[in-house]
């Protein structure tokens, strides 16, 4: 019985997440296509840096990454990634359908310094950093702090191998312990950007 009213609780706490996040999404969040994004995505990743996010509310993991892409294959936008076995949030992207891209201002620096040095294997990245997540239609995470979301459906994923290098001096200085990435592409299923 006890055990039951706990989890009526908990529930209807995640309706009322839900019901919030959805406000939230609609007042501060606009949707638009990836066509009119303004901004030089280069920059966007190599230097803004972004969190990737993979899972639920009630469980995913984001990580900070600067390296990445944002494109068109196979007659889809996409978005790819690079994850390295050893992340935590690698135990989420392989086994989520989506993951998120999320982008922000400069002020919040400190939480991609944080998510980018400490795993989520220990500790609890969102109340550690105050991250405020959002649910998207599809239940993927986002957050309130973010200028710019991309969601992604998985199409593609495949492990970088040394033998697919043209230039060997790649691996010889970016992976000496041959702990190679796992690259995702994703196509990117919305785009939302802050308003507010
Ligand atoms: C600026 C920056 C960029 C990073 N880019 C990547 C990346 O593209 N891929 C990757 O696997 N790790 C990258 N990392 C390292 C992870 O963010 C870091 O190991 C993180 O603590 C992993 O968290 P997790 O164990 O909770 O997944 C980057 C770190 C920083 C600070």
């Amino acid at each position: 019985m006890k055990n039951f009213s706990f989890y009526t609780i908990f529930l209807l706490f995640l309706n009322l997440m839900t019901i919030m996040n959805s406000n939230a999404q609609n007042e501060i969040f606009k949707e638009i296509s990836i066509r009119d994004l303004n901004d030089n995505v280069v920059k966007l990743i190599a230097d803004d840096w972004m969190l990737i996010t993979a899972g639920q509310i009630d469980s995913c993991n984001m990580m900070t990454a600067s390296w990445g892409g944002i494109g068109n294959l196979w007659n889809e936008p996409v978005a790819f990634i690079f994850i390295r076995p050893q992340r935590y949030t690698y135990q989420f992207t392989e086994k989520e359908e989506y993951f998120t891209l999320t982008f922000f201002e400069e002020k919040d620096r400190s939480i991609l310094n944080f998510c980018g040095s400490t795993s989520g294997k220990f500790v609890n990245k969102i109340s550690e950093t105050g991250l405020i997540p959002i649910a998207t239609d599809l239940g993927n995470v986002y957050y309130k702090q973010a200028r710019l979301v991309i969601e992604c459906k998985k199409i593609y994923s495949d492990n970088i191998e040394y033998q697919g290098f043209v230039d060997k001096s790649i691996p010889e200085s970016v992976y000496p312990k041959n702990d190679f990435h796992k690259m995702y592409i994703g196509k990117i299923i919305k785009v939302l950007i802050r308003e507010n």
